[in-house]
């Protein structure tokens, strides 16, 4: 360390961490956090056991980052294109704030064919003691405006999605998956004993999950929403990259920008991050 390339499930990957500390790996394909390990070794992040690992091929678990379309609101294919490109790695090094890694993607003739707008987006990944701070920047290197959507997917590794207890979404509006109609939460604790898709517009100052005895901190600065997704049991039958049980062992609480898509001049950039650390 700092950082050595290596395969993570034969991909090709980048390492880097603190010597006896925290450590992290993200794959090539995607600038895709697959693993971050607090000091004393324990991994935080759920990657499904069944999850392919082939190039062109989205990762089940880490952090995927959705770039410009959510889900399937738009033209593309789900969650966009940027989690199954190849980023190119710039570095790994040490700052006042941690060891730190940054990975670029570049529009180029392949992302123009499917997406009118030219771009850099860079995706810097910090790790610090038992904290992890994700931050991507997008450019529009274009000479017209961009529209679009962003999210770092986040999966958290969690004992027992059945007895979480999400705090801090209280009063959010919000859409569940497959109603238009948007309700308000009225839980103080939002739970995962139910499947469960939500975009939370308005993404609250931040949300604290509790998995028995661990309590994690989530924190996003200028991502507008907050989606929290488990599969549940049904779905995840059906899903040929869960292992049956996976549904149980994460929860993702993404950082997003979906409504309104972020809408960037021409030359501007745009920052946004994601913060996770255990109390
Ligand atoms: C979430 C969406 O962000 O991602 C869900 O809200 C979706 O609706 C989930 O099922 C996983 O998407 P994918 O493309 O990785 O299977």
């Amino acid at each position: 360390m700092p950082s050595e390339l290596i395969e993570f499930h034969g991909m090709p990957a980048v390492r880097w961490g603190i010597p006896g500390g925290a450590s992290a790996t993200a794959t090539m394909q995607g600038a895709h956090l697959v693993s971050w390990t607090l000091p004393a070794g324990e991994e935080c992040l759920f990657v499904s056991e069944r999850s392919p690992f082939e190039a062109g091929r989205a990762i089940r678990g880490g952090i995927p980052v959705v770039f410009p379309q959510f889900a399937d609101r738009g033209p593309l294919a789900q969650h966009g294109f940027a989690r199954t490109r190849d980023w190119t790695f710039i570095d790994a090094v040490d700052t006042a704030d941690g060891s730190r890694a940054r990975f670029r993607l570049e529009s180029s003739d392949e992302t123009l064919a499917l997406w009118p707008s030219r771009f850099r987006l860079e995706l810097s990944t910090t790790i610090s003691g038992t904290r992890l701070d994700v931050q991507l920047q997008v450019v529009n290197t274009g000479e017209a405006s961009m529209s679009f959507m962003a999210a770092l997917h986040t999966y958290l590794r969690v004992s027992d999605a059945a007895k979480l207890r999400l705090g801090g979404l209280r009063g959010m509006t919000y859409l569940e998956r497959g109603s238009s109609e948007r309700k308000v939460e009225a839980r103080e604790q939002v739970t995962a004993d139910e499947p469960i898709d939500r975009i939370y517009f308005v993404a609250p100052p931040a949300t604290r999950l509790e998995d028995g005895q661990r309590v994690v901190r989530i924190v996003q600065r200028n991502f507008s929403d907050t989606v929290v997704w488990n599969p549940g049991r049904e779905r995840t039958a059906r899903m040929v990259d869960m292992a049956p049980d996976g549904f149980r062992r994460m929860l993702c609480v993404e950082a997003a920008a979906i409504e309104p898509p972020v809408v960037l001049a021409p030359g501007a950039t745009w920052l946004a991050s994601q913060s996770i650390e255990r109390e």
